[in-house]
């Protein structure tokens, strides 16, 4: 996705995680200068007014910013997922749409939501001029998982979101036209290609990334180019969705 431009130091002043990040290779200045700004609109446990909370955020970041992300769906915020409810979603967005200015807002839900609660959220973001919905953020279930830790509290992230984070996209990608952003379990370019195939114009990996540290990028990127060459593909964006239908994701 176009975004505007910004120098290393514009983007390390304007986001102070961004100063976590050591300049150990080259690849560093290539990636921070194709940063785009991303304000993520939430609320914390002890607020008291939440959605004056999201206004506020927006309001002091949308002119320094390429977009804005409304996360109704982390686990670990208590009650915050229940802002998925479409009468909640709708005063929510009404209220943020009404203040963002020219921002495009993106929408980040849940990998744990039903067909029926997919359905309401793709006519409300498309009523609502969402710019792009993000699928997905963490999950509670642990079907699966075999791992000691597996009943700790919080949200589960990584390799075991993968499958059902995809087949979430690819149910969003059945259902409307608006970009989405494929996030959950990518660690390698195969991974994040299929993501791609399932409907994804963009893919976001976090996990895999502190795992690997930024040289997956590059990794990524050419892989990507060479998977999509051998679909027989001019450009990646041309496998956006390709896939959306595959009984995998039913
Ligand atoms: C330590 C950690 C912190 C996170 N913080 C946020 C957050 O503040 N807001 C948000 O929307 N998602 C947050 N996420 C979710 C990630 O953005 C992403 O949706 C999720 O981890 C799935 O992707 P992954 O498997 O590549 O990590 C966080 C994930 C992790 C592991």
């Amino acid at each position: 996705m176009p975004g505007k431009s910004i120098s290393i130091g514009e983007a390390e002043r304007e986001s102070p995680r961004l100063e976590m990040i050591p300049p150990a290779s080259p690849e560093y200045s290539v990636i921070m200068s194709y940063v785009e700004l991303i304000a993520e609109l939430p609320w914390n446990k002890t607020s008291e007014d939440r959605a004056k909370d999201y206004a506020t955020v927006l309001n002091m970041a949308r002119d320094k910013v390429d977009f804005a992300t409304v996360n109704v769906s982390s686990p670990n915020t208590e009650k915050l997922r229940d802002l998925q409810g479409l009468d909640a979603l709708r005063a929510l967005l009404e209220n943020v749409m009404d203040i963002r200015g020219d921002t495009p807002v993106f929408l980040k839900i849940a990998p744990d939501l039903q067909d029926t609660e997919i359905a309401g959220i793709v006519q409300l973001a498309e009523e609502m001029d969402i710019a792009a919905i993000i699928a997905t953020n963490t999950t509670l279930d642990r079907a699966g998982l075999r791992s000691k830790h597996k009943d700790e509290k919080g949200g589960l992230s990584g390799q075991p979101l993968f499958e059902k984070s995809t087949r979430v996209l690819a149910r969003f990608a059945r259902e409307t036209s608006l970009p989405l952003i494929g996030v959950g379990g990518v660690g390698s370019a195969e991974q994040a290609y299929t993501k791609i195939k399932a409907g994804a114009s963009l893919v976001q990996f976090y996990t895999a990334l502190a795992y690997e540290g930024l040289s997956l990028v590059p990794r990524m990127a050419r892989g990507l180019e060479t998977l999509a060459k051998a679909d027989g593909f001019a450009t990646v964006s041309a496998a956006v969705g390709i896939d959306k239908n595959d009984p995998r994701w039913s």
